[in-house]
């Protein structure tokens, strides 16, 4: 569910700015929206960033979306109700077209824990653009690690609403990729990450 809009006598102008074609060219590379997806602690920040610096490499140049740091600056004002982690999936969409639009490569890491709001998302930055990355480690294996310490606090009922333990995670039924970490490195990932991106963003 979207929340009202209040966008009315508003006259948005697109015609007499340069399009994502323009800046594509400059960029020399077309760009992407790769959208992982994913439990707490499943490696969903870890890929992107290894993602970033392999692409960054190749000369392709990227922006990293991600959780906490979307929720310090952005989206501070945002819990995890399941209305508000709606909107903060809505804005995040709304600023990865931005990207996508100036030709940029974007990676988002964020749980976005539904279909419905994968969905939201895709079809704000456009179908045709949008990658679906799941990062499939298994609960057990987040909850083993818990790197910030959350699943025991969450465990302990200190934070309410935690994604697979008091909310929950529904698993993307078609995704473009599934990535278990506790089965493969960040190295393998990123390599099957590689070979599905790099044919749709080099621009020779
Ligand atoms: S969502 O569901 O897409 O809106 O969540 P997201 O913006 O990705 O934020 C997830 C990060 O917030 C921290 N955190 C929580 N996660 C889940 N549930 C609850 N209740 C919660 N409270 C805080 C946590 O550090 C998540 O980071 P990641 O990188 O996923 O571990």
């Amino acid at each position: 569910m979207m929340k009202e809009t209040h966008s009315t006598n508003i006259y948005p102008i697109f015609d007499r700015m340069l399009g994502r074609e323009d800046k594509e060219a400059l960029l020399k590379q077309h760009s992407v929206m790769i959208w992982f997806t994913g439990l707490s602690g499943s490696g969903k920040s870890t890929i992107a960033i290894a993602l970033e610096r392999e692409l960054n490499k190749r000369k392709l140049l990227c922006r990293i979306l991600d959780g906490d740091n979307i929720r310090s600056g952005i989206n501070n004002n945002l819990g995890f109700s399941a209305e508000d982690r709606i909107e903060n999936i809505r804005r995040i969409a709304e600023v990865s077209k931005l990207f996508i639009d100036t030709g940029i490569i974007t990676i988002a890491a964020f749980i976005s824990p539904n279909n419905e709001m994968r969905e939201m998302a895709s079809s704000i930055i456009g179908k045709d653009n949008f990658l679906e990355i799941y990062v499939s480690t298994p609960l057990e294996e987040c909850e083993r690690r818990d790197v910030k310490g959350l699943y025991a606090k969450a465990r302990k009922g200190e934070i309410k609403d935690f994604t697979g333990i008091s909310a929950p995670f529904e698993a993307p039924s078609c995704p473009a990729l599934s990535l278990d970490t506790s089965k493969l490195s960040v190295e393998e990932s990123v390599n099957l990450l590689l070979e599905l991106i790099l044919p749709r963003v080099q621009n020779n």
